[in-house]
């Protein structure tokens, strides 16, 4: 299963309170970032470890640390950058790459305009960011782009998913694991995921 459902029921349980449609913008602020927290915990629990020996207080001994990984966090503008000081939180070393998608009101198709990756994608495990995956158009876009670039390491973190970008994203890039907070229940003829969190970057930026 390419994409993940986070059970935890600190996920579920902060999920369910951004779905109140009267939320203020610092609530869901605070939420977004709290649940990528717990994402971003999830998706690298297969990090490798290494040992090494360090001086403690009690004399030389054994630690572990995470071995040689290189991680770009990707937002992919606006909304995923609601996500990204909670992920870095988690991974505070990570460089951060950009990607401006905006989802075409009209054809649901993402339209691209911004980039900026940092180097040495084909050496990093990139986590992609953004909080909504719909149809899964602005995702597939991006992995495309990381692909493009030689990454081979890609995973996704979205608070929620429809499932029809489930089994889209599943079908382009089968390789690459998505863990999400919910898979919701379908989009309606707007392409909103029902019930979702309604229009996410808004609700992030406090626009309309
Ligand atoms: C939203 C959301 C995703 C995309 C999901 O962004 O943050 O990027 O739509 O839809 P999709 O899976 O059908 O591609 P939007 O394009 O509305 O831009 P914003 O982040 O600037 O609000
Ligand atoms: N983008 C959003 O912000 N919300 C949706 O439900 C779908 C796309």
């Amino acid at each position: 299963m390419s994409v993940i459902e986070v059970r935890h029921p600190l996920v579920r349980h902060k999920l369910g309170l951004m779905r109140a449609a009267e939320i203020s913008t610092k609530k869901f602020r605070e939420l977004t970032a709290e649940v990528a927290r717990l994402l971003a915990y999830e998706a690298t629990a297969d990090f490798p470890l290494e040992t090494v020996r360090v001086e403690c207080w009690s004399g030389p001994t054994d630690i572990e640390q995470i071995k040689g990984r290189k991680v770009t966090v990707v937002p992919i503008l606006r909304a995923g950058i609601g996500m990204l000081d909670g992920v870095l939180d988690m991974v505070p070393n990570a460089k951060i790459s950009v990607v401006g998608l905006a989802r075409d009101h009209e054809t649901l198709q993402p339209v691209h305009y911004f980039e900026n990756f940092v180097g040495q994608l084909d050496e990093r495990c990139a986590l992609i960011i953004d909080p909504m995956l719909a149809t899964a158009g602005s995702m597939i876009a991006t992995v495309d782009l990381l692909k493009k670039r030689g990454c081979r390491d890609i995973r996704a973190l979205v608070l929620v998913a429809a499932p029809e970008g489930v089994r889209a994203l599943a079908a382009a890039h089968p390789d690459v694991r998505c863990w999400t907070a919910a898979i919701d229940s379908h989009l309606n003829e707007q392409g909103y995921i029902i019930p979702g969190l309604g229009d996410a970057g808004d609700k992030i930026f406090g626009t309309k």
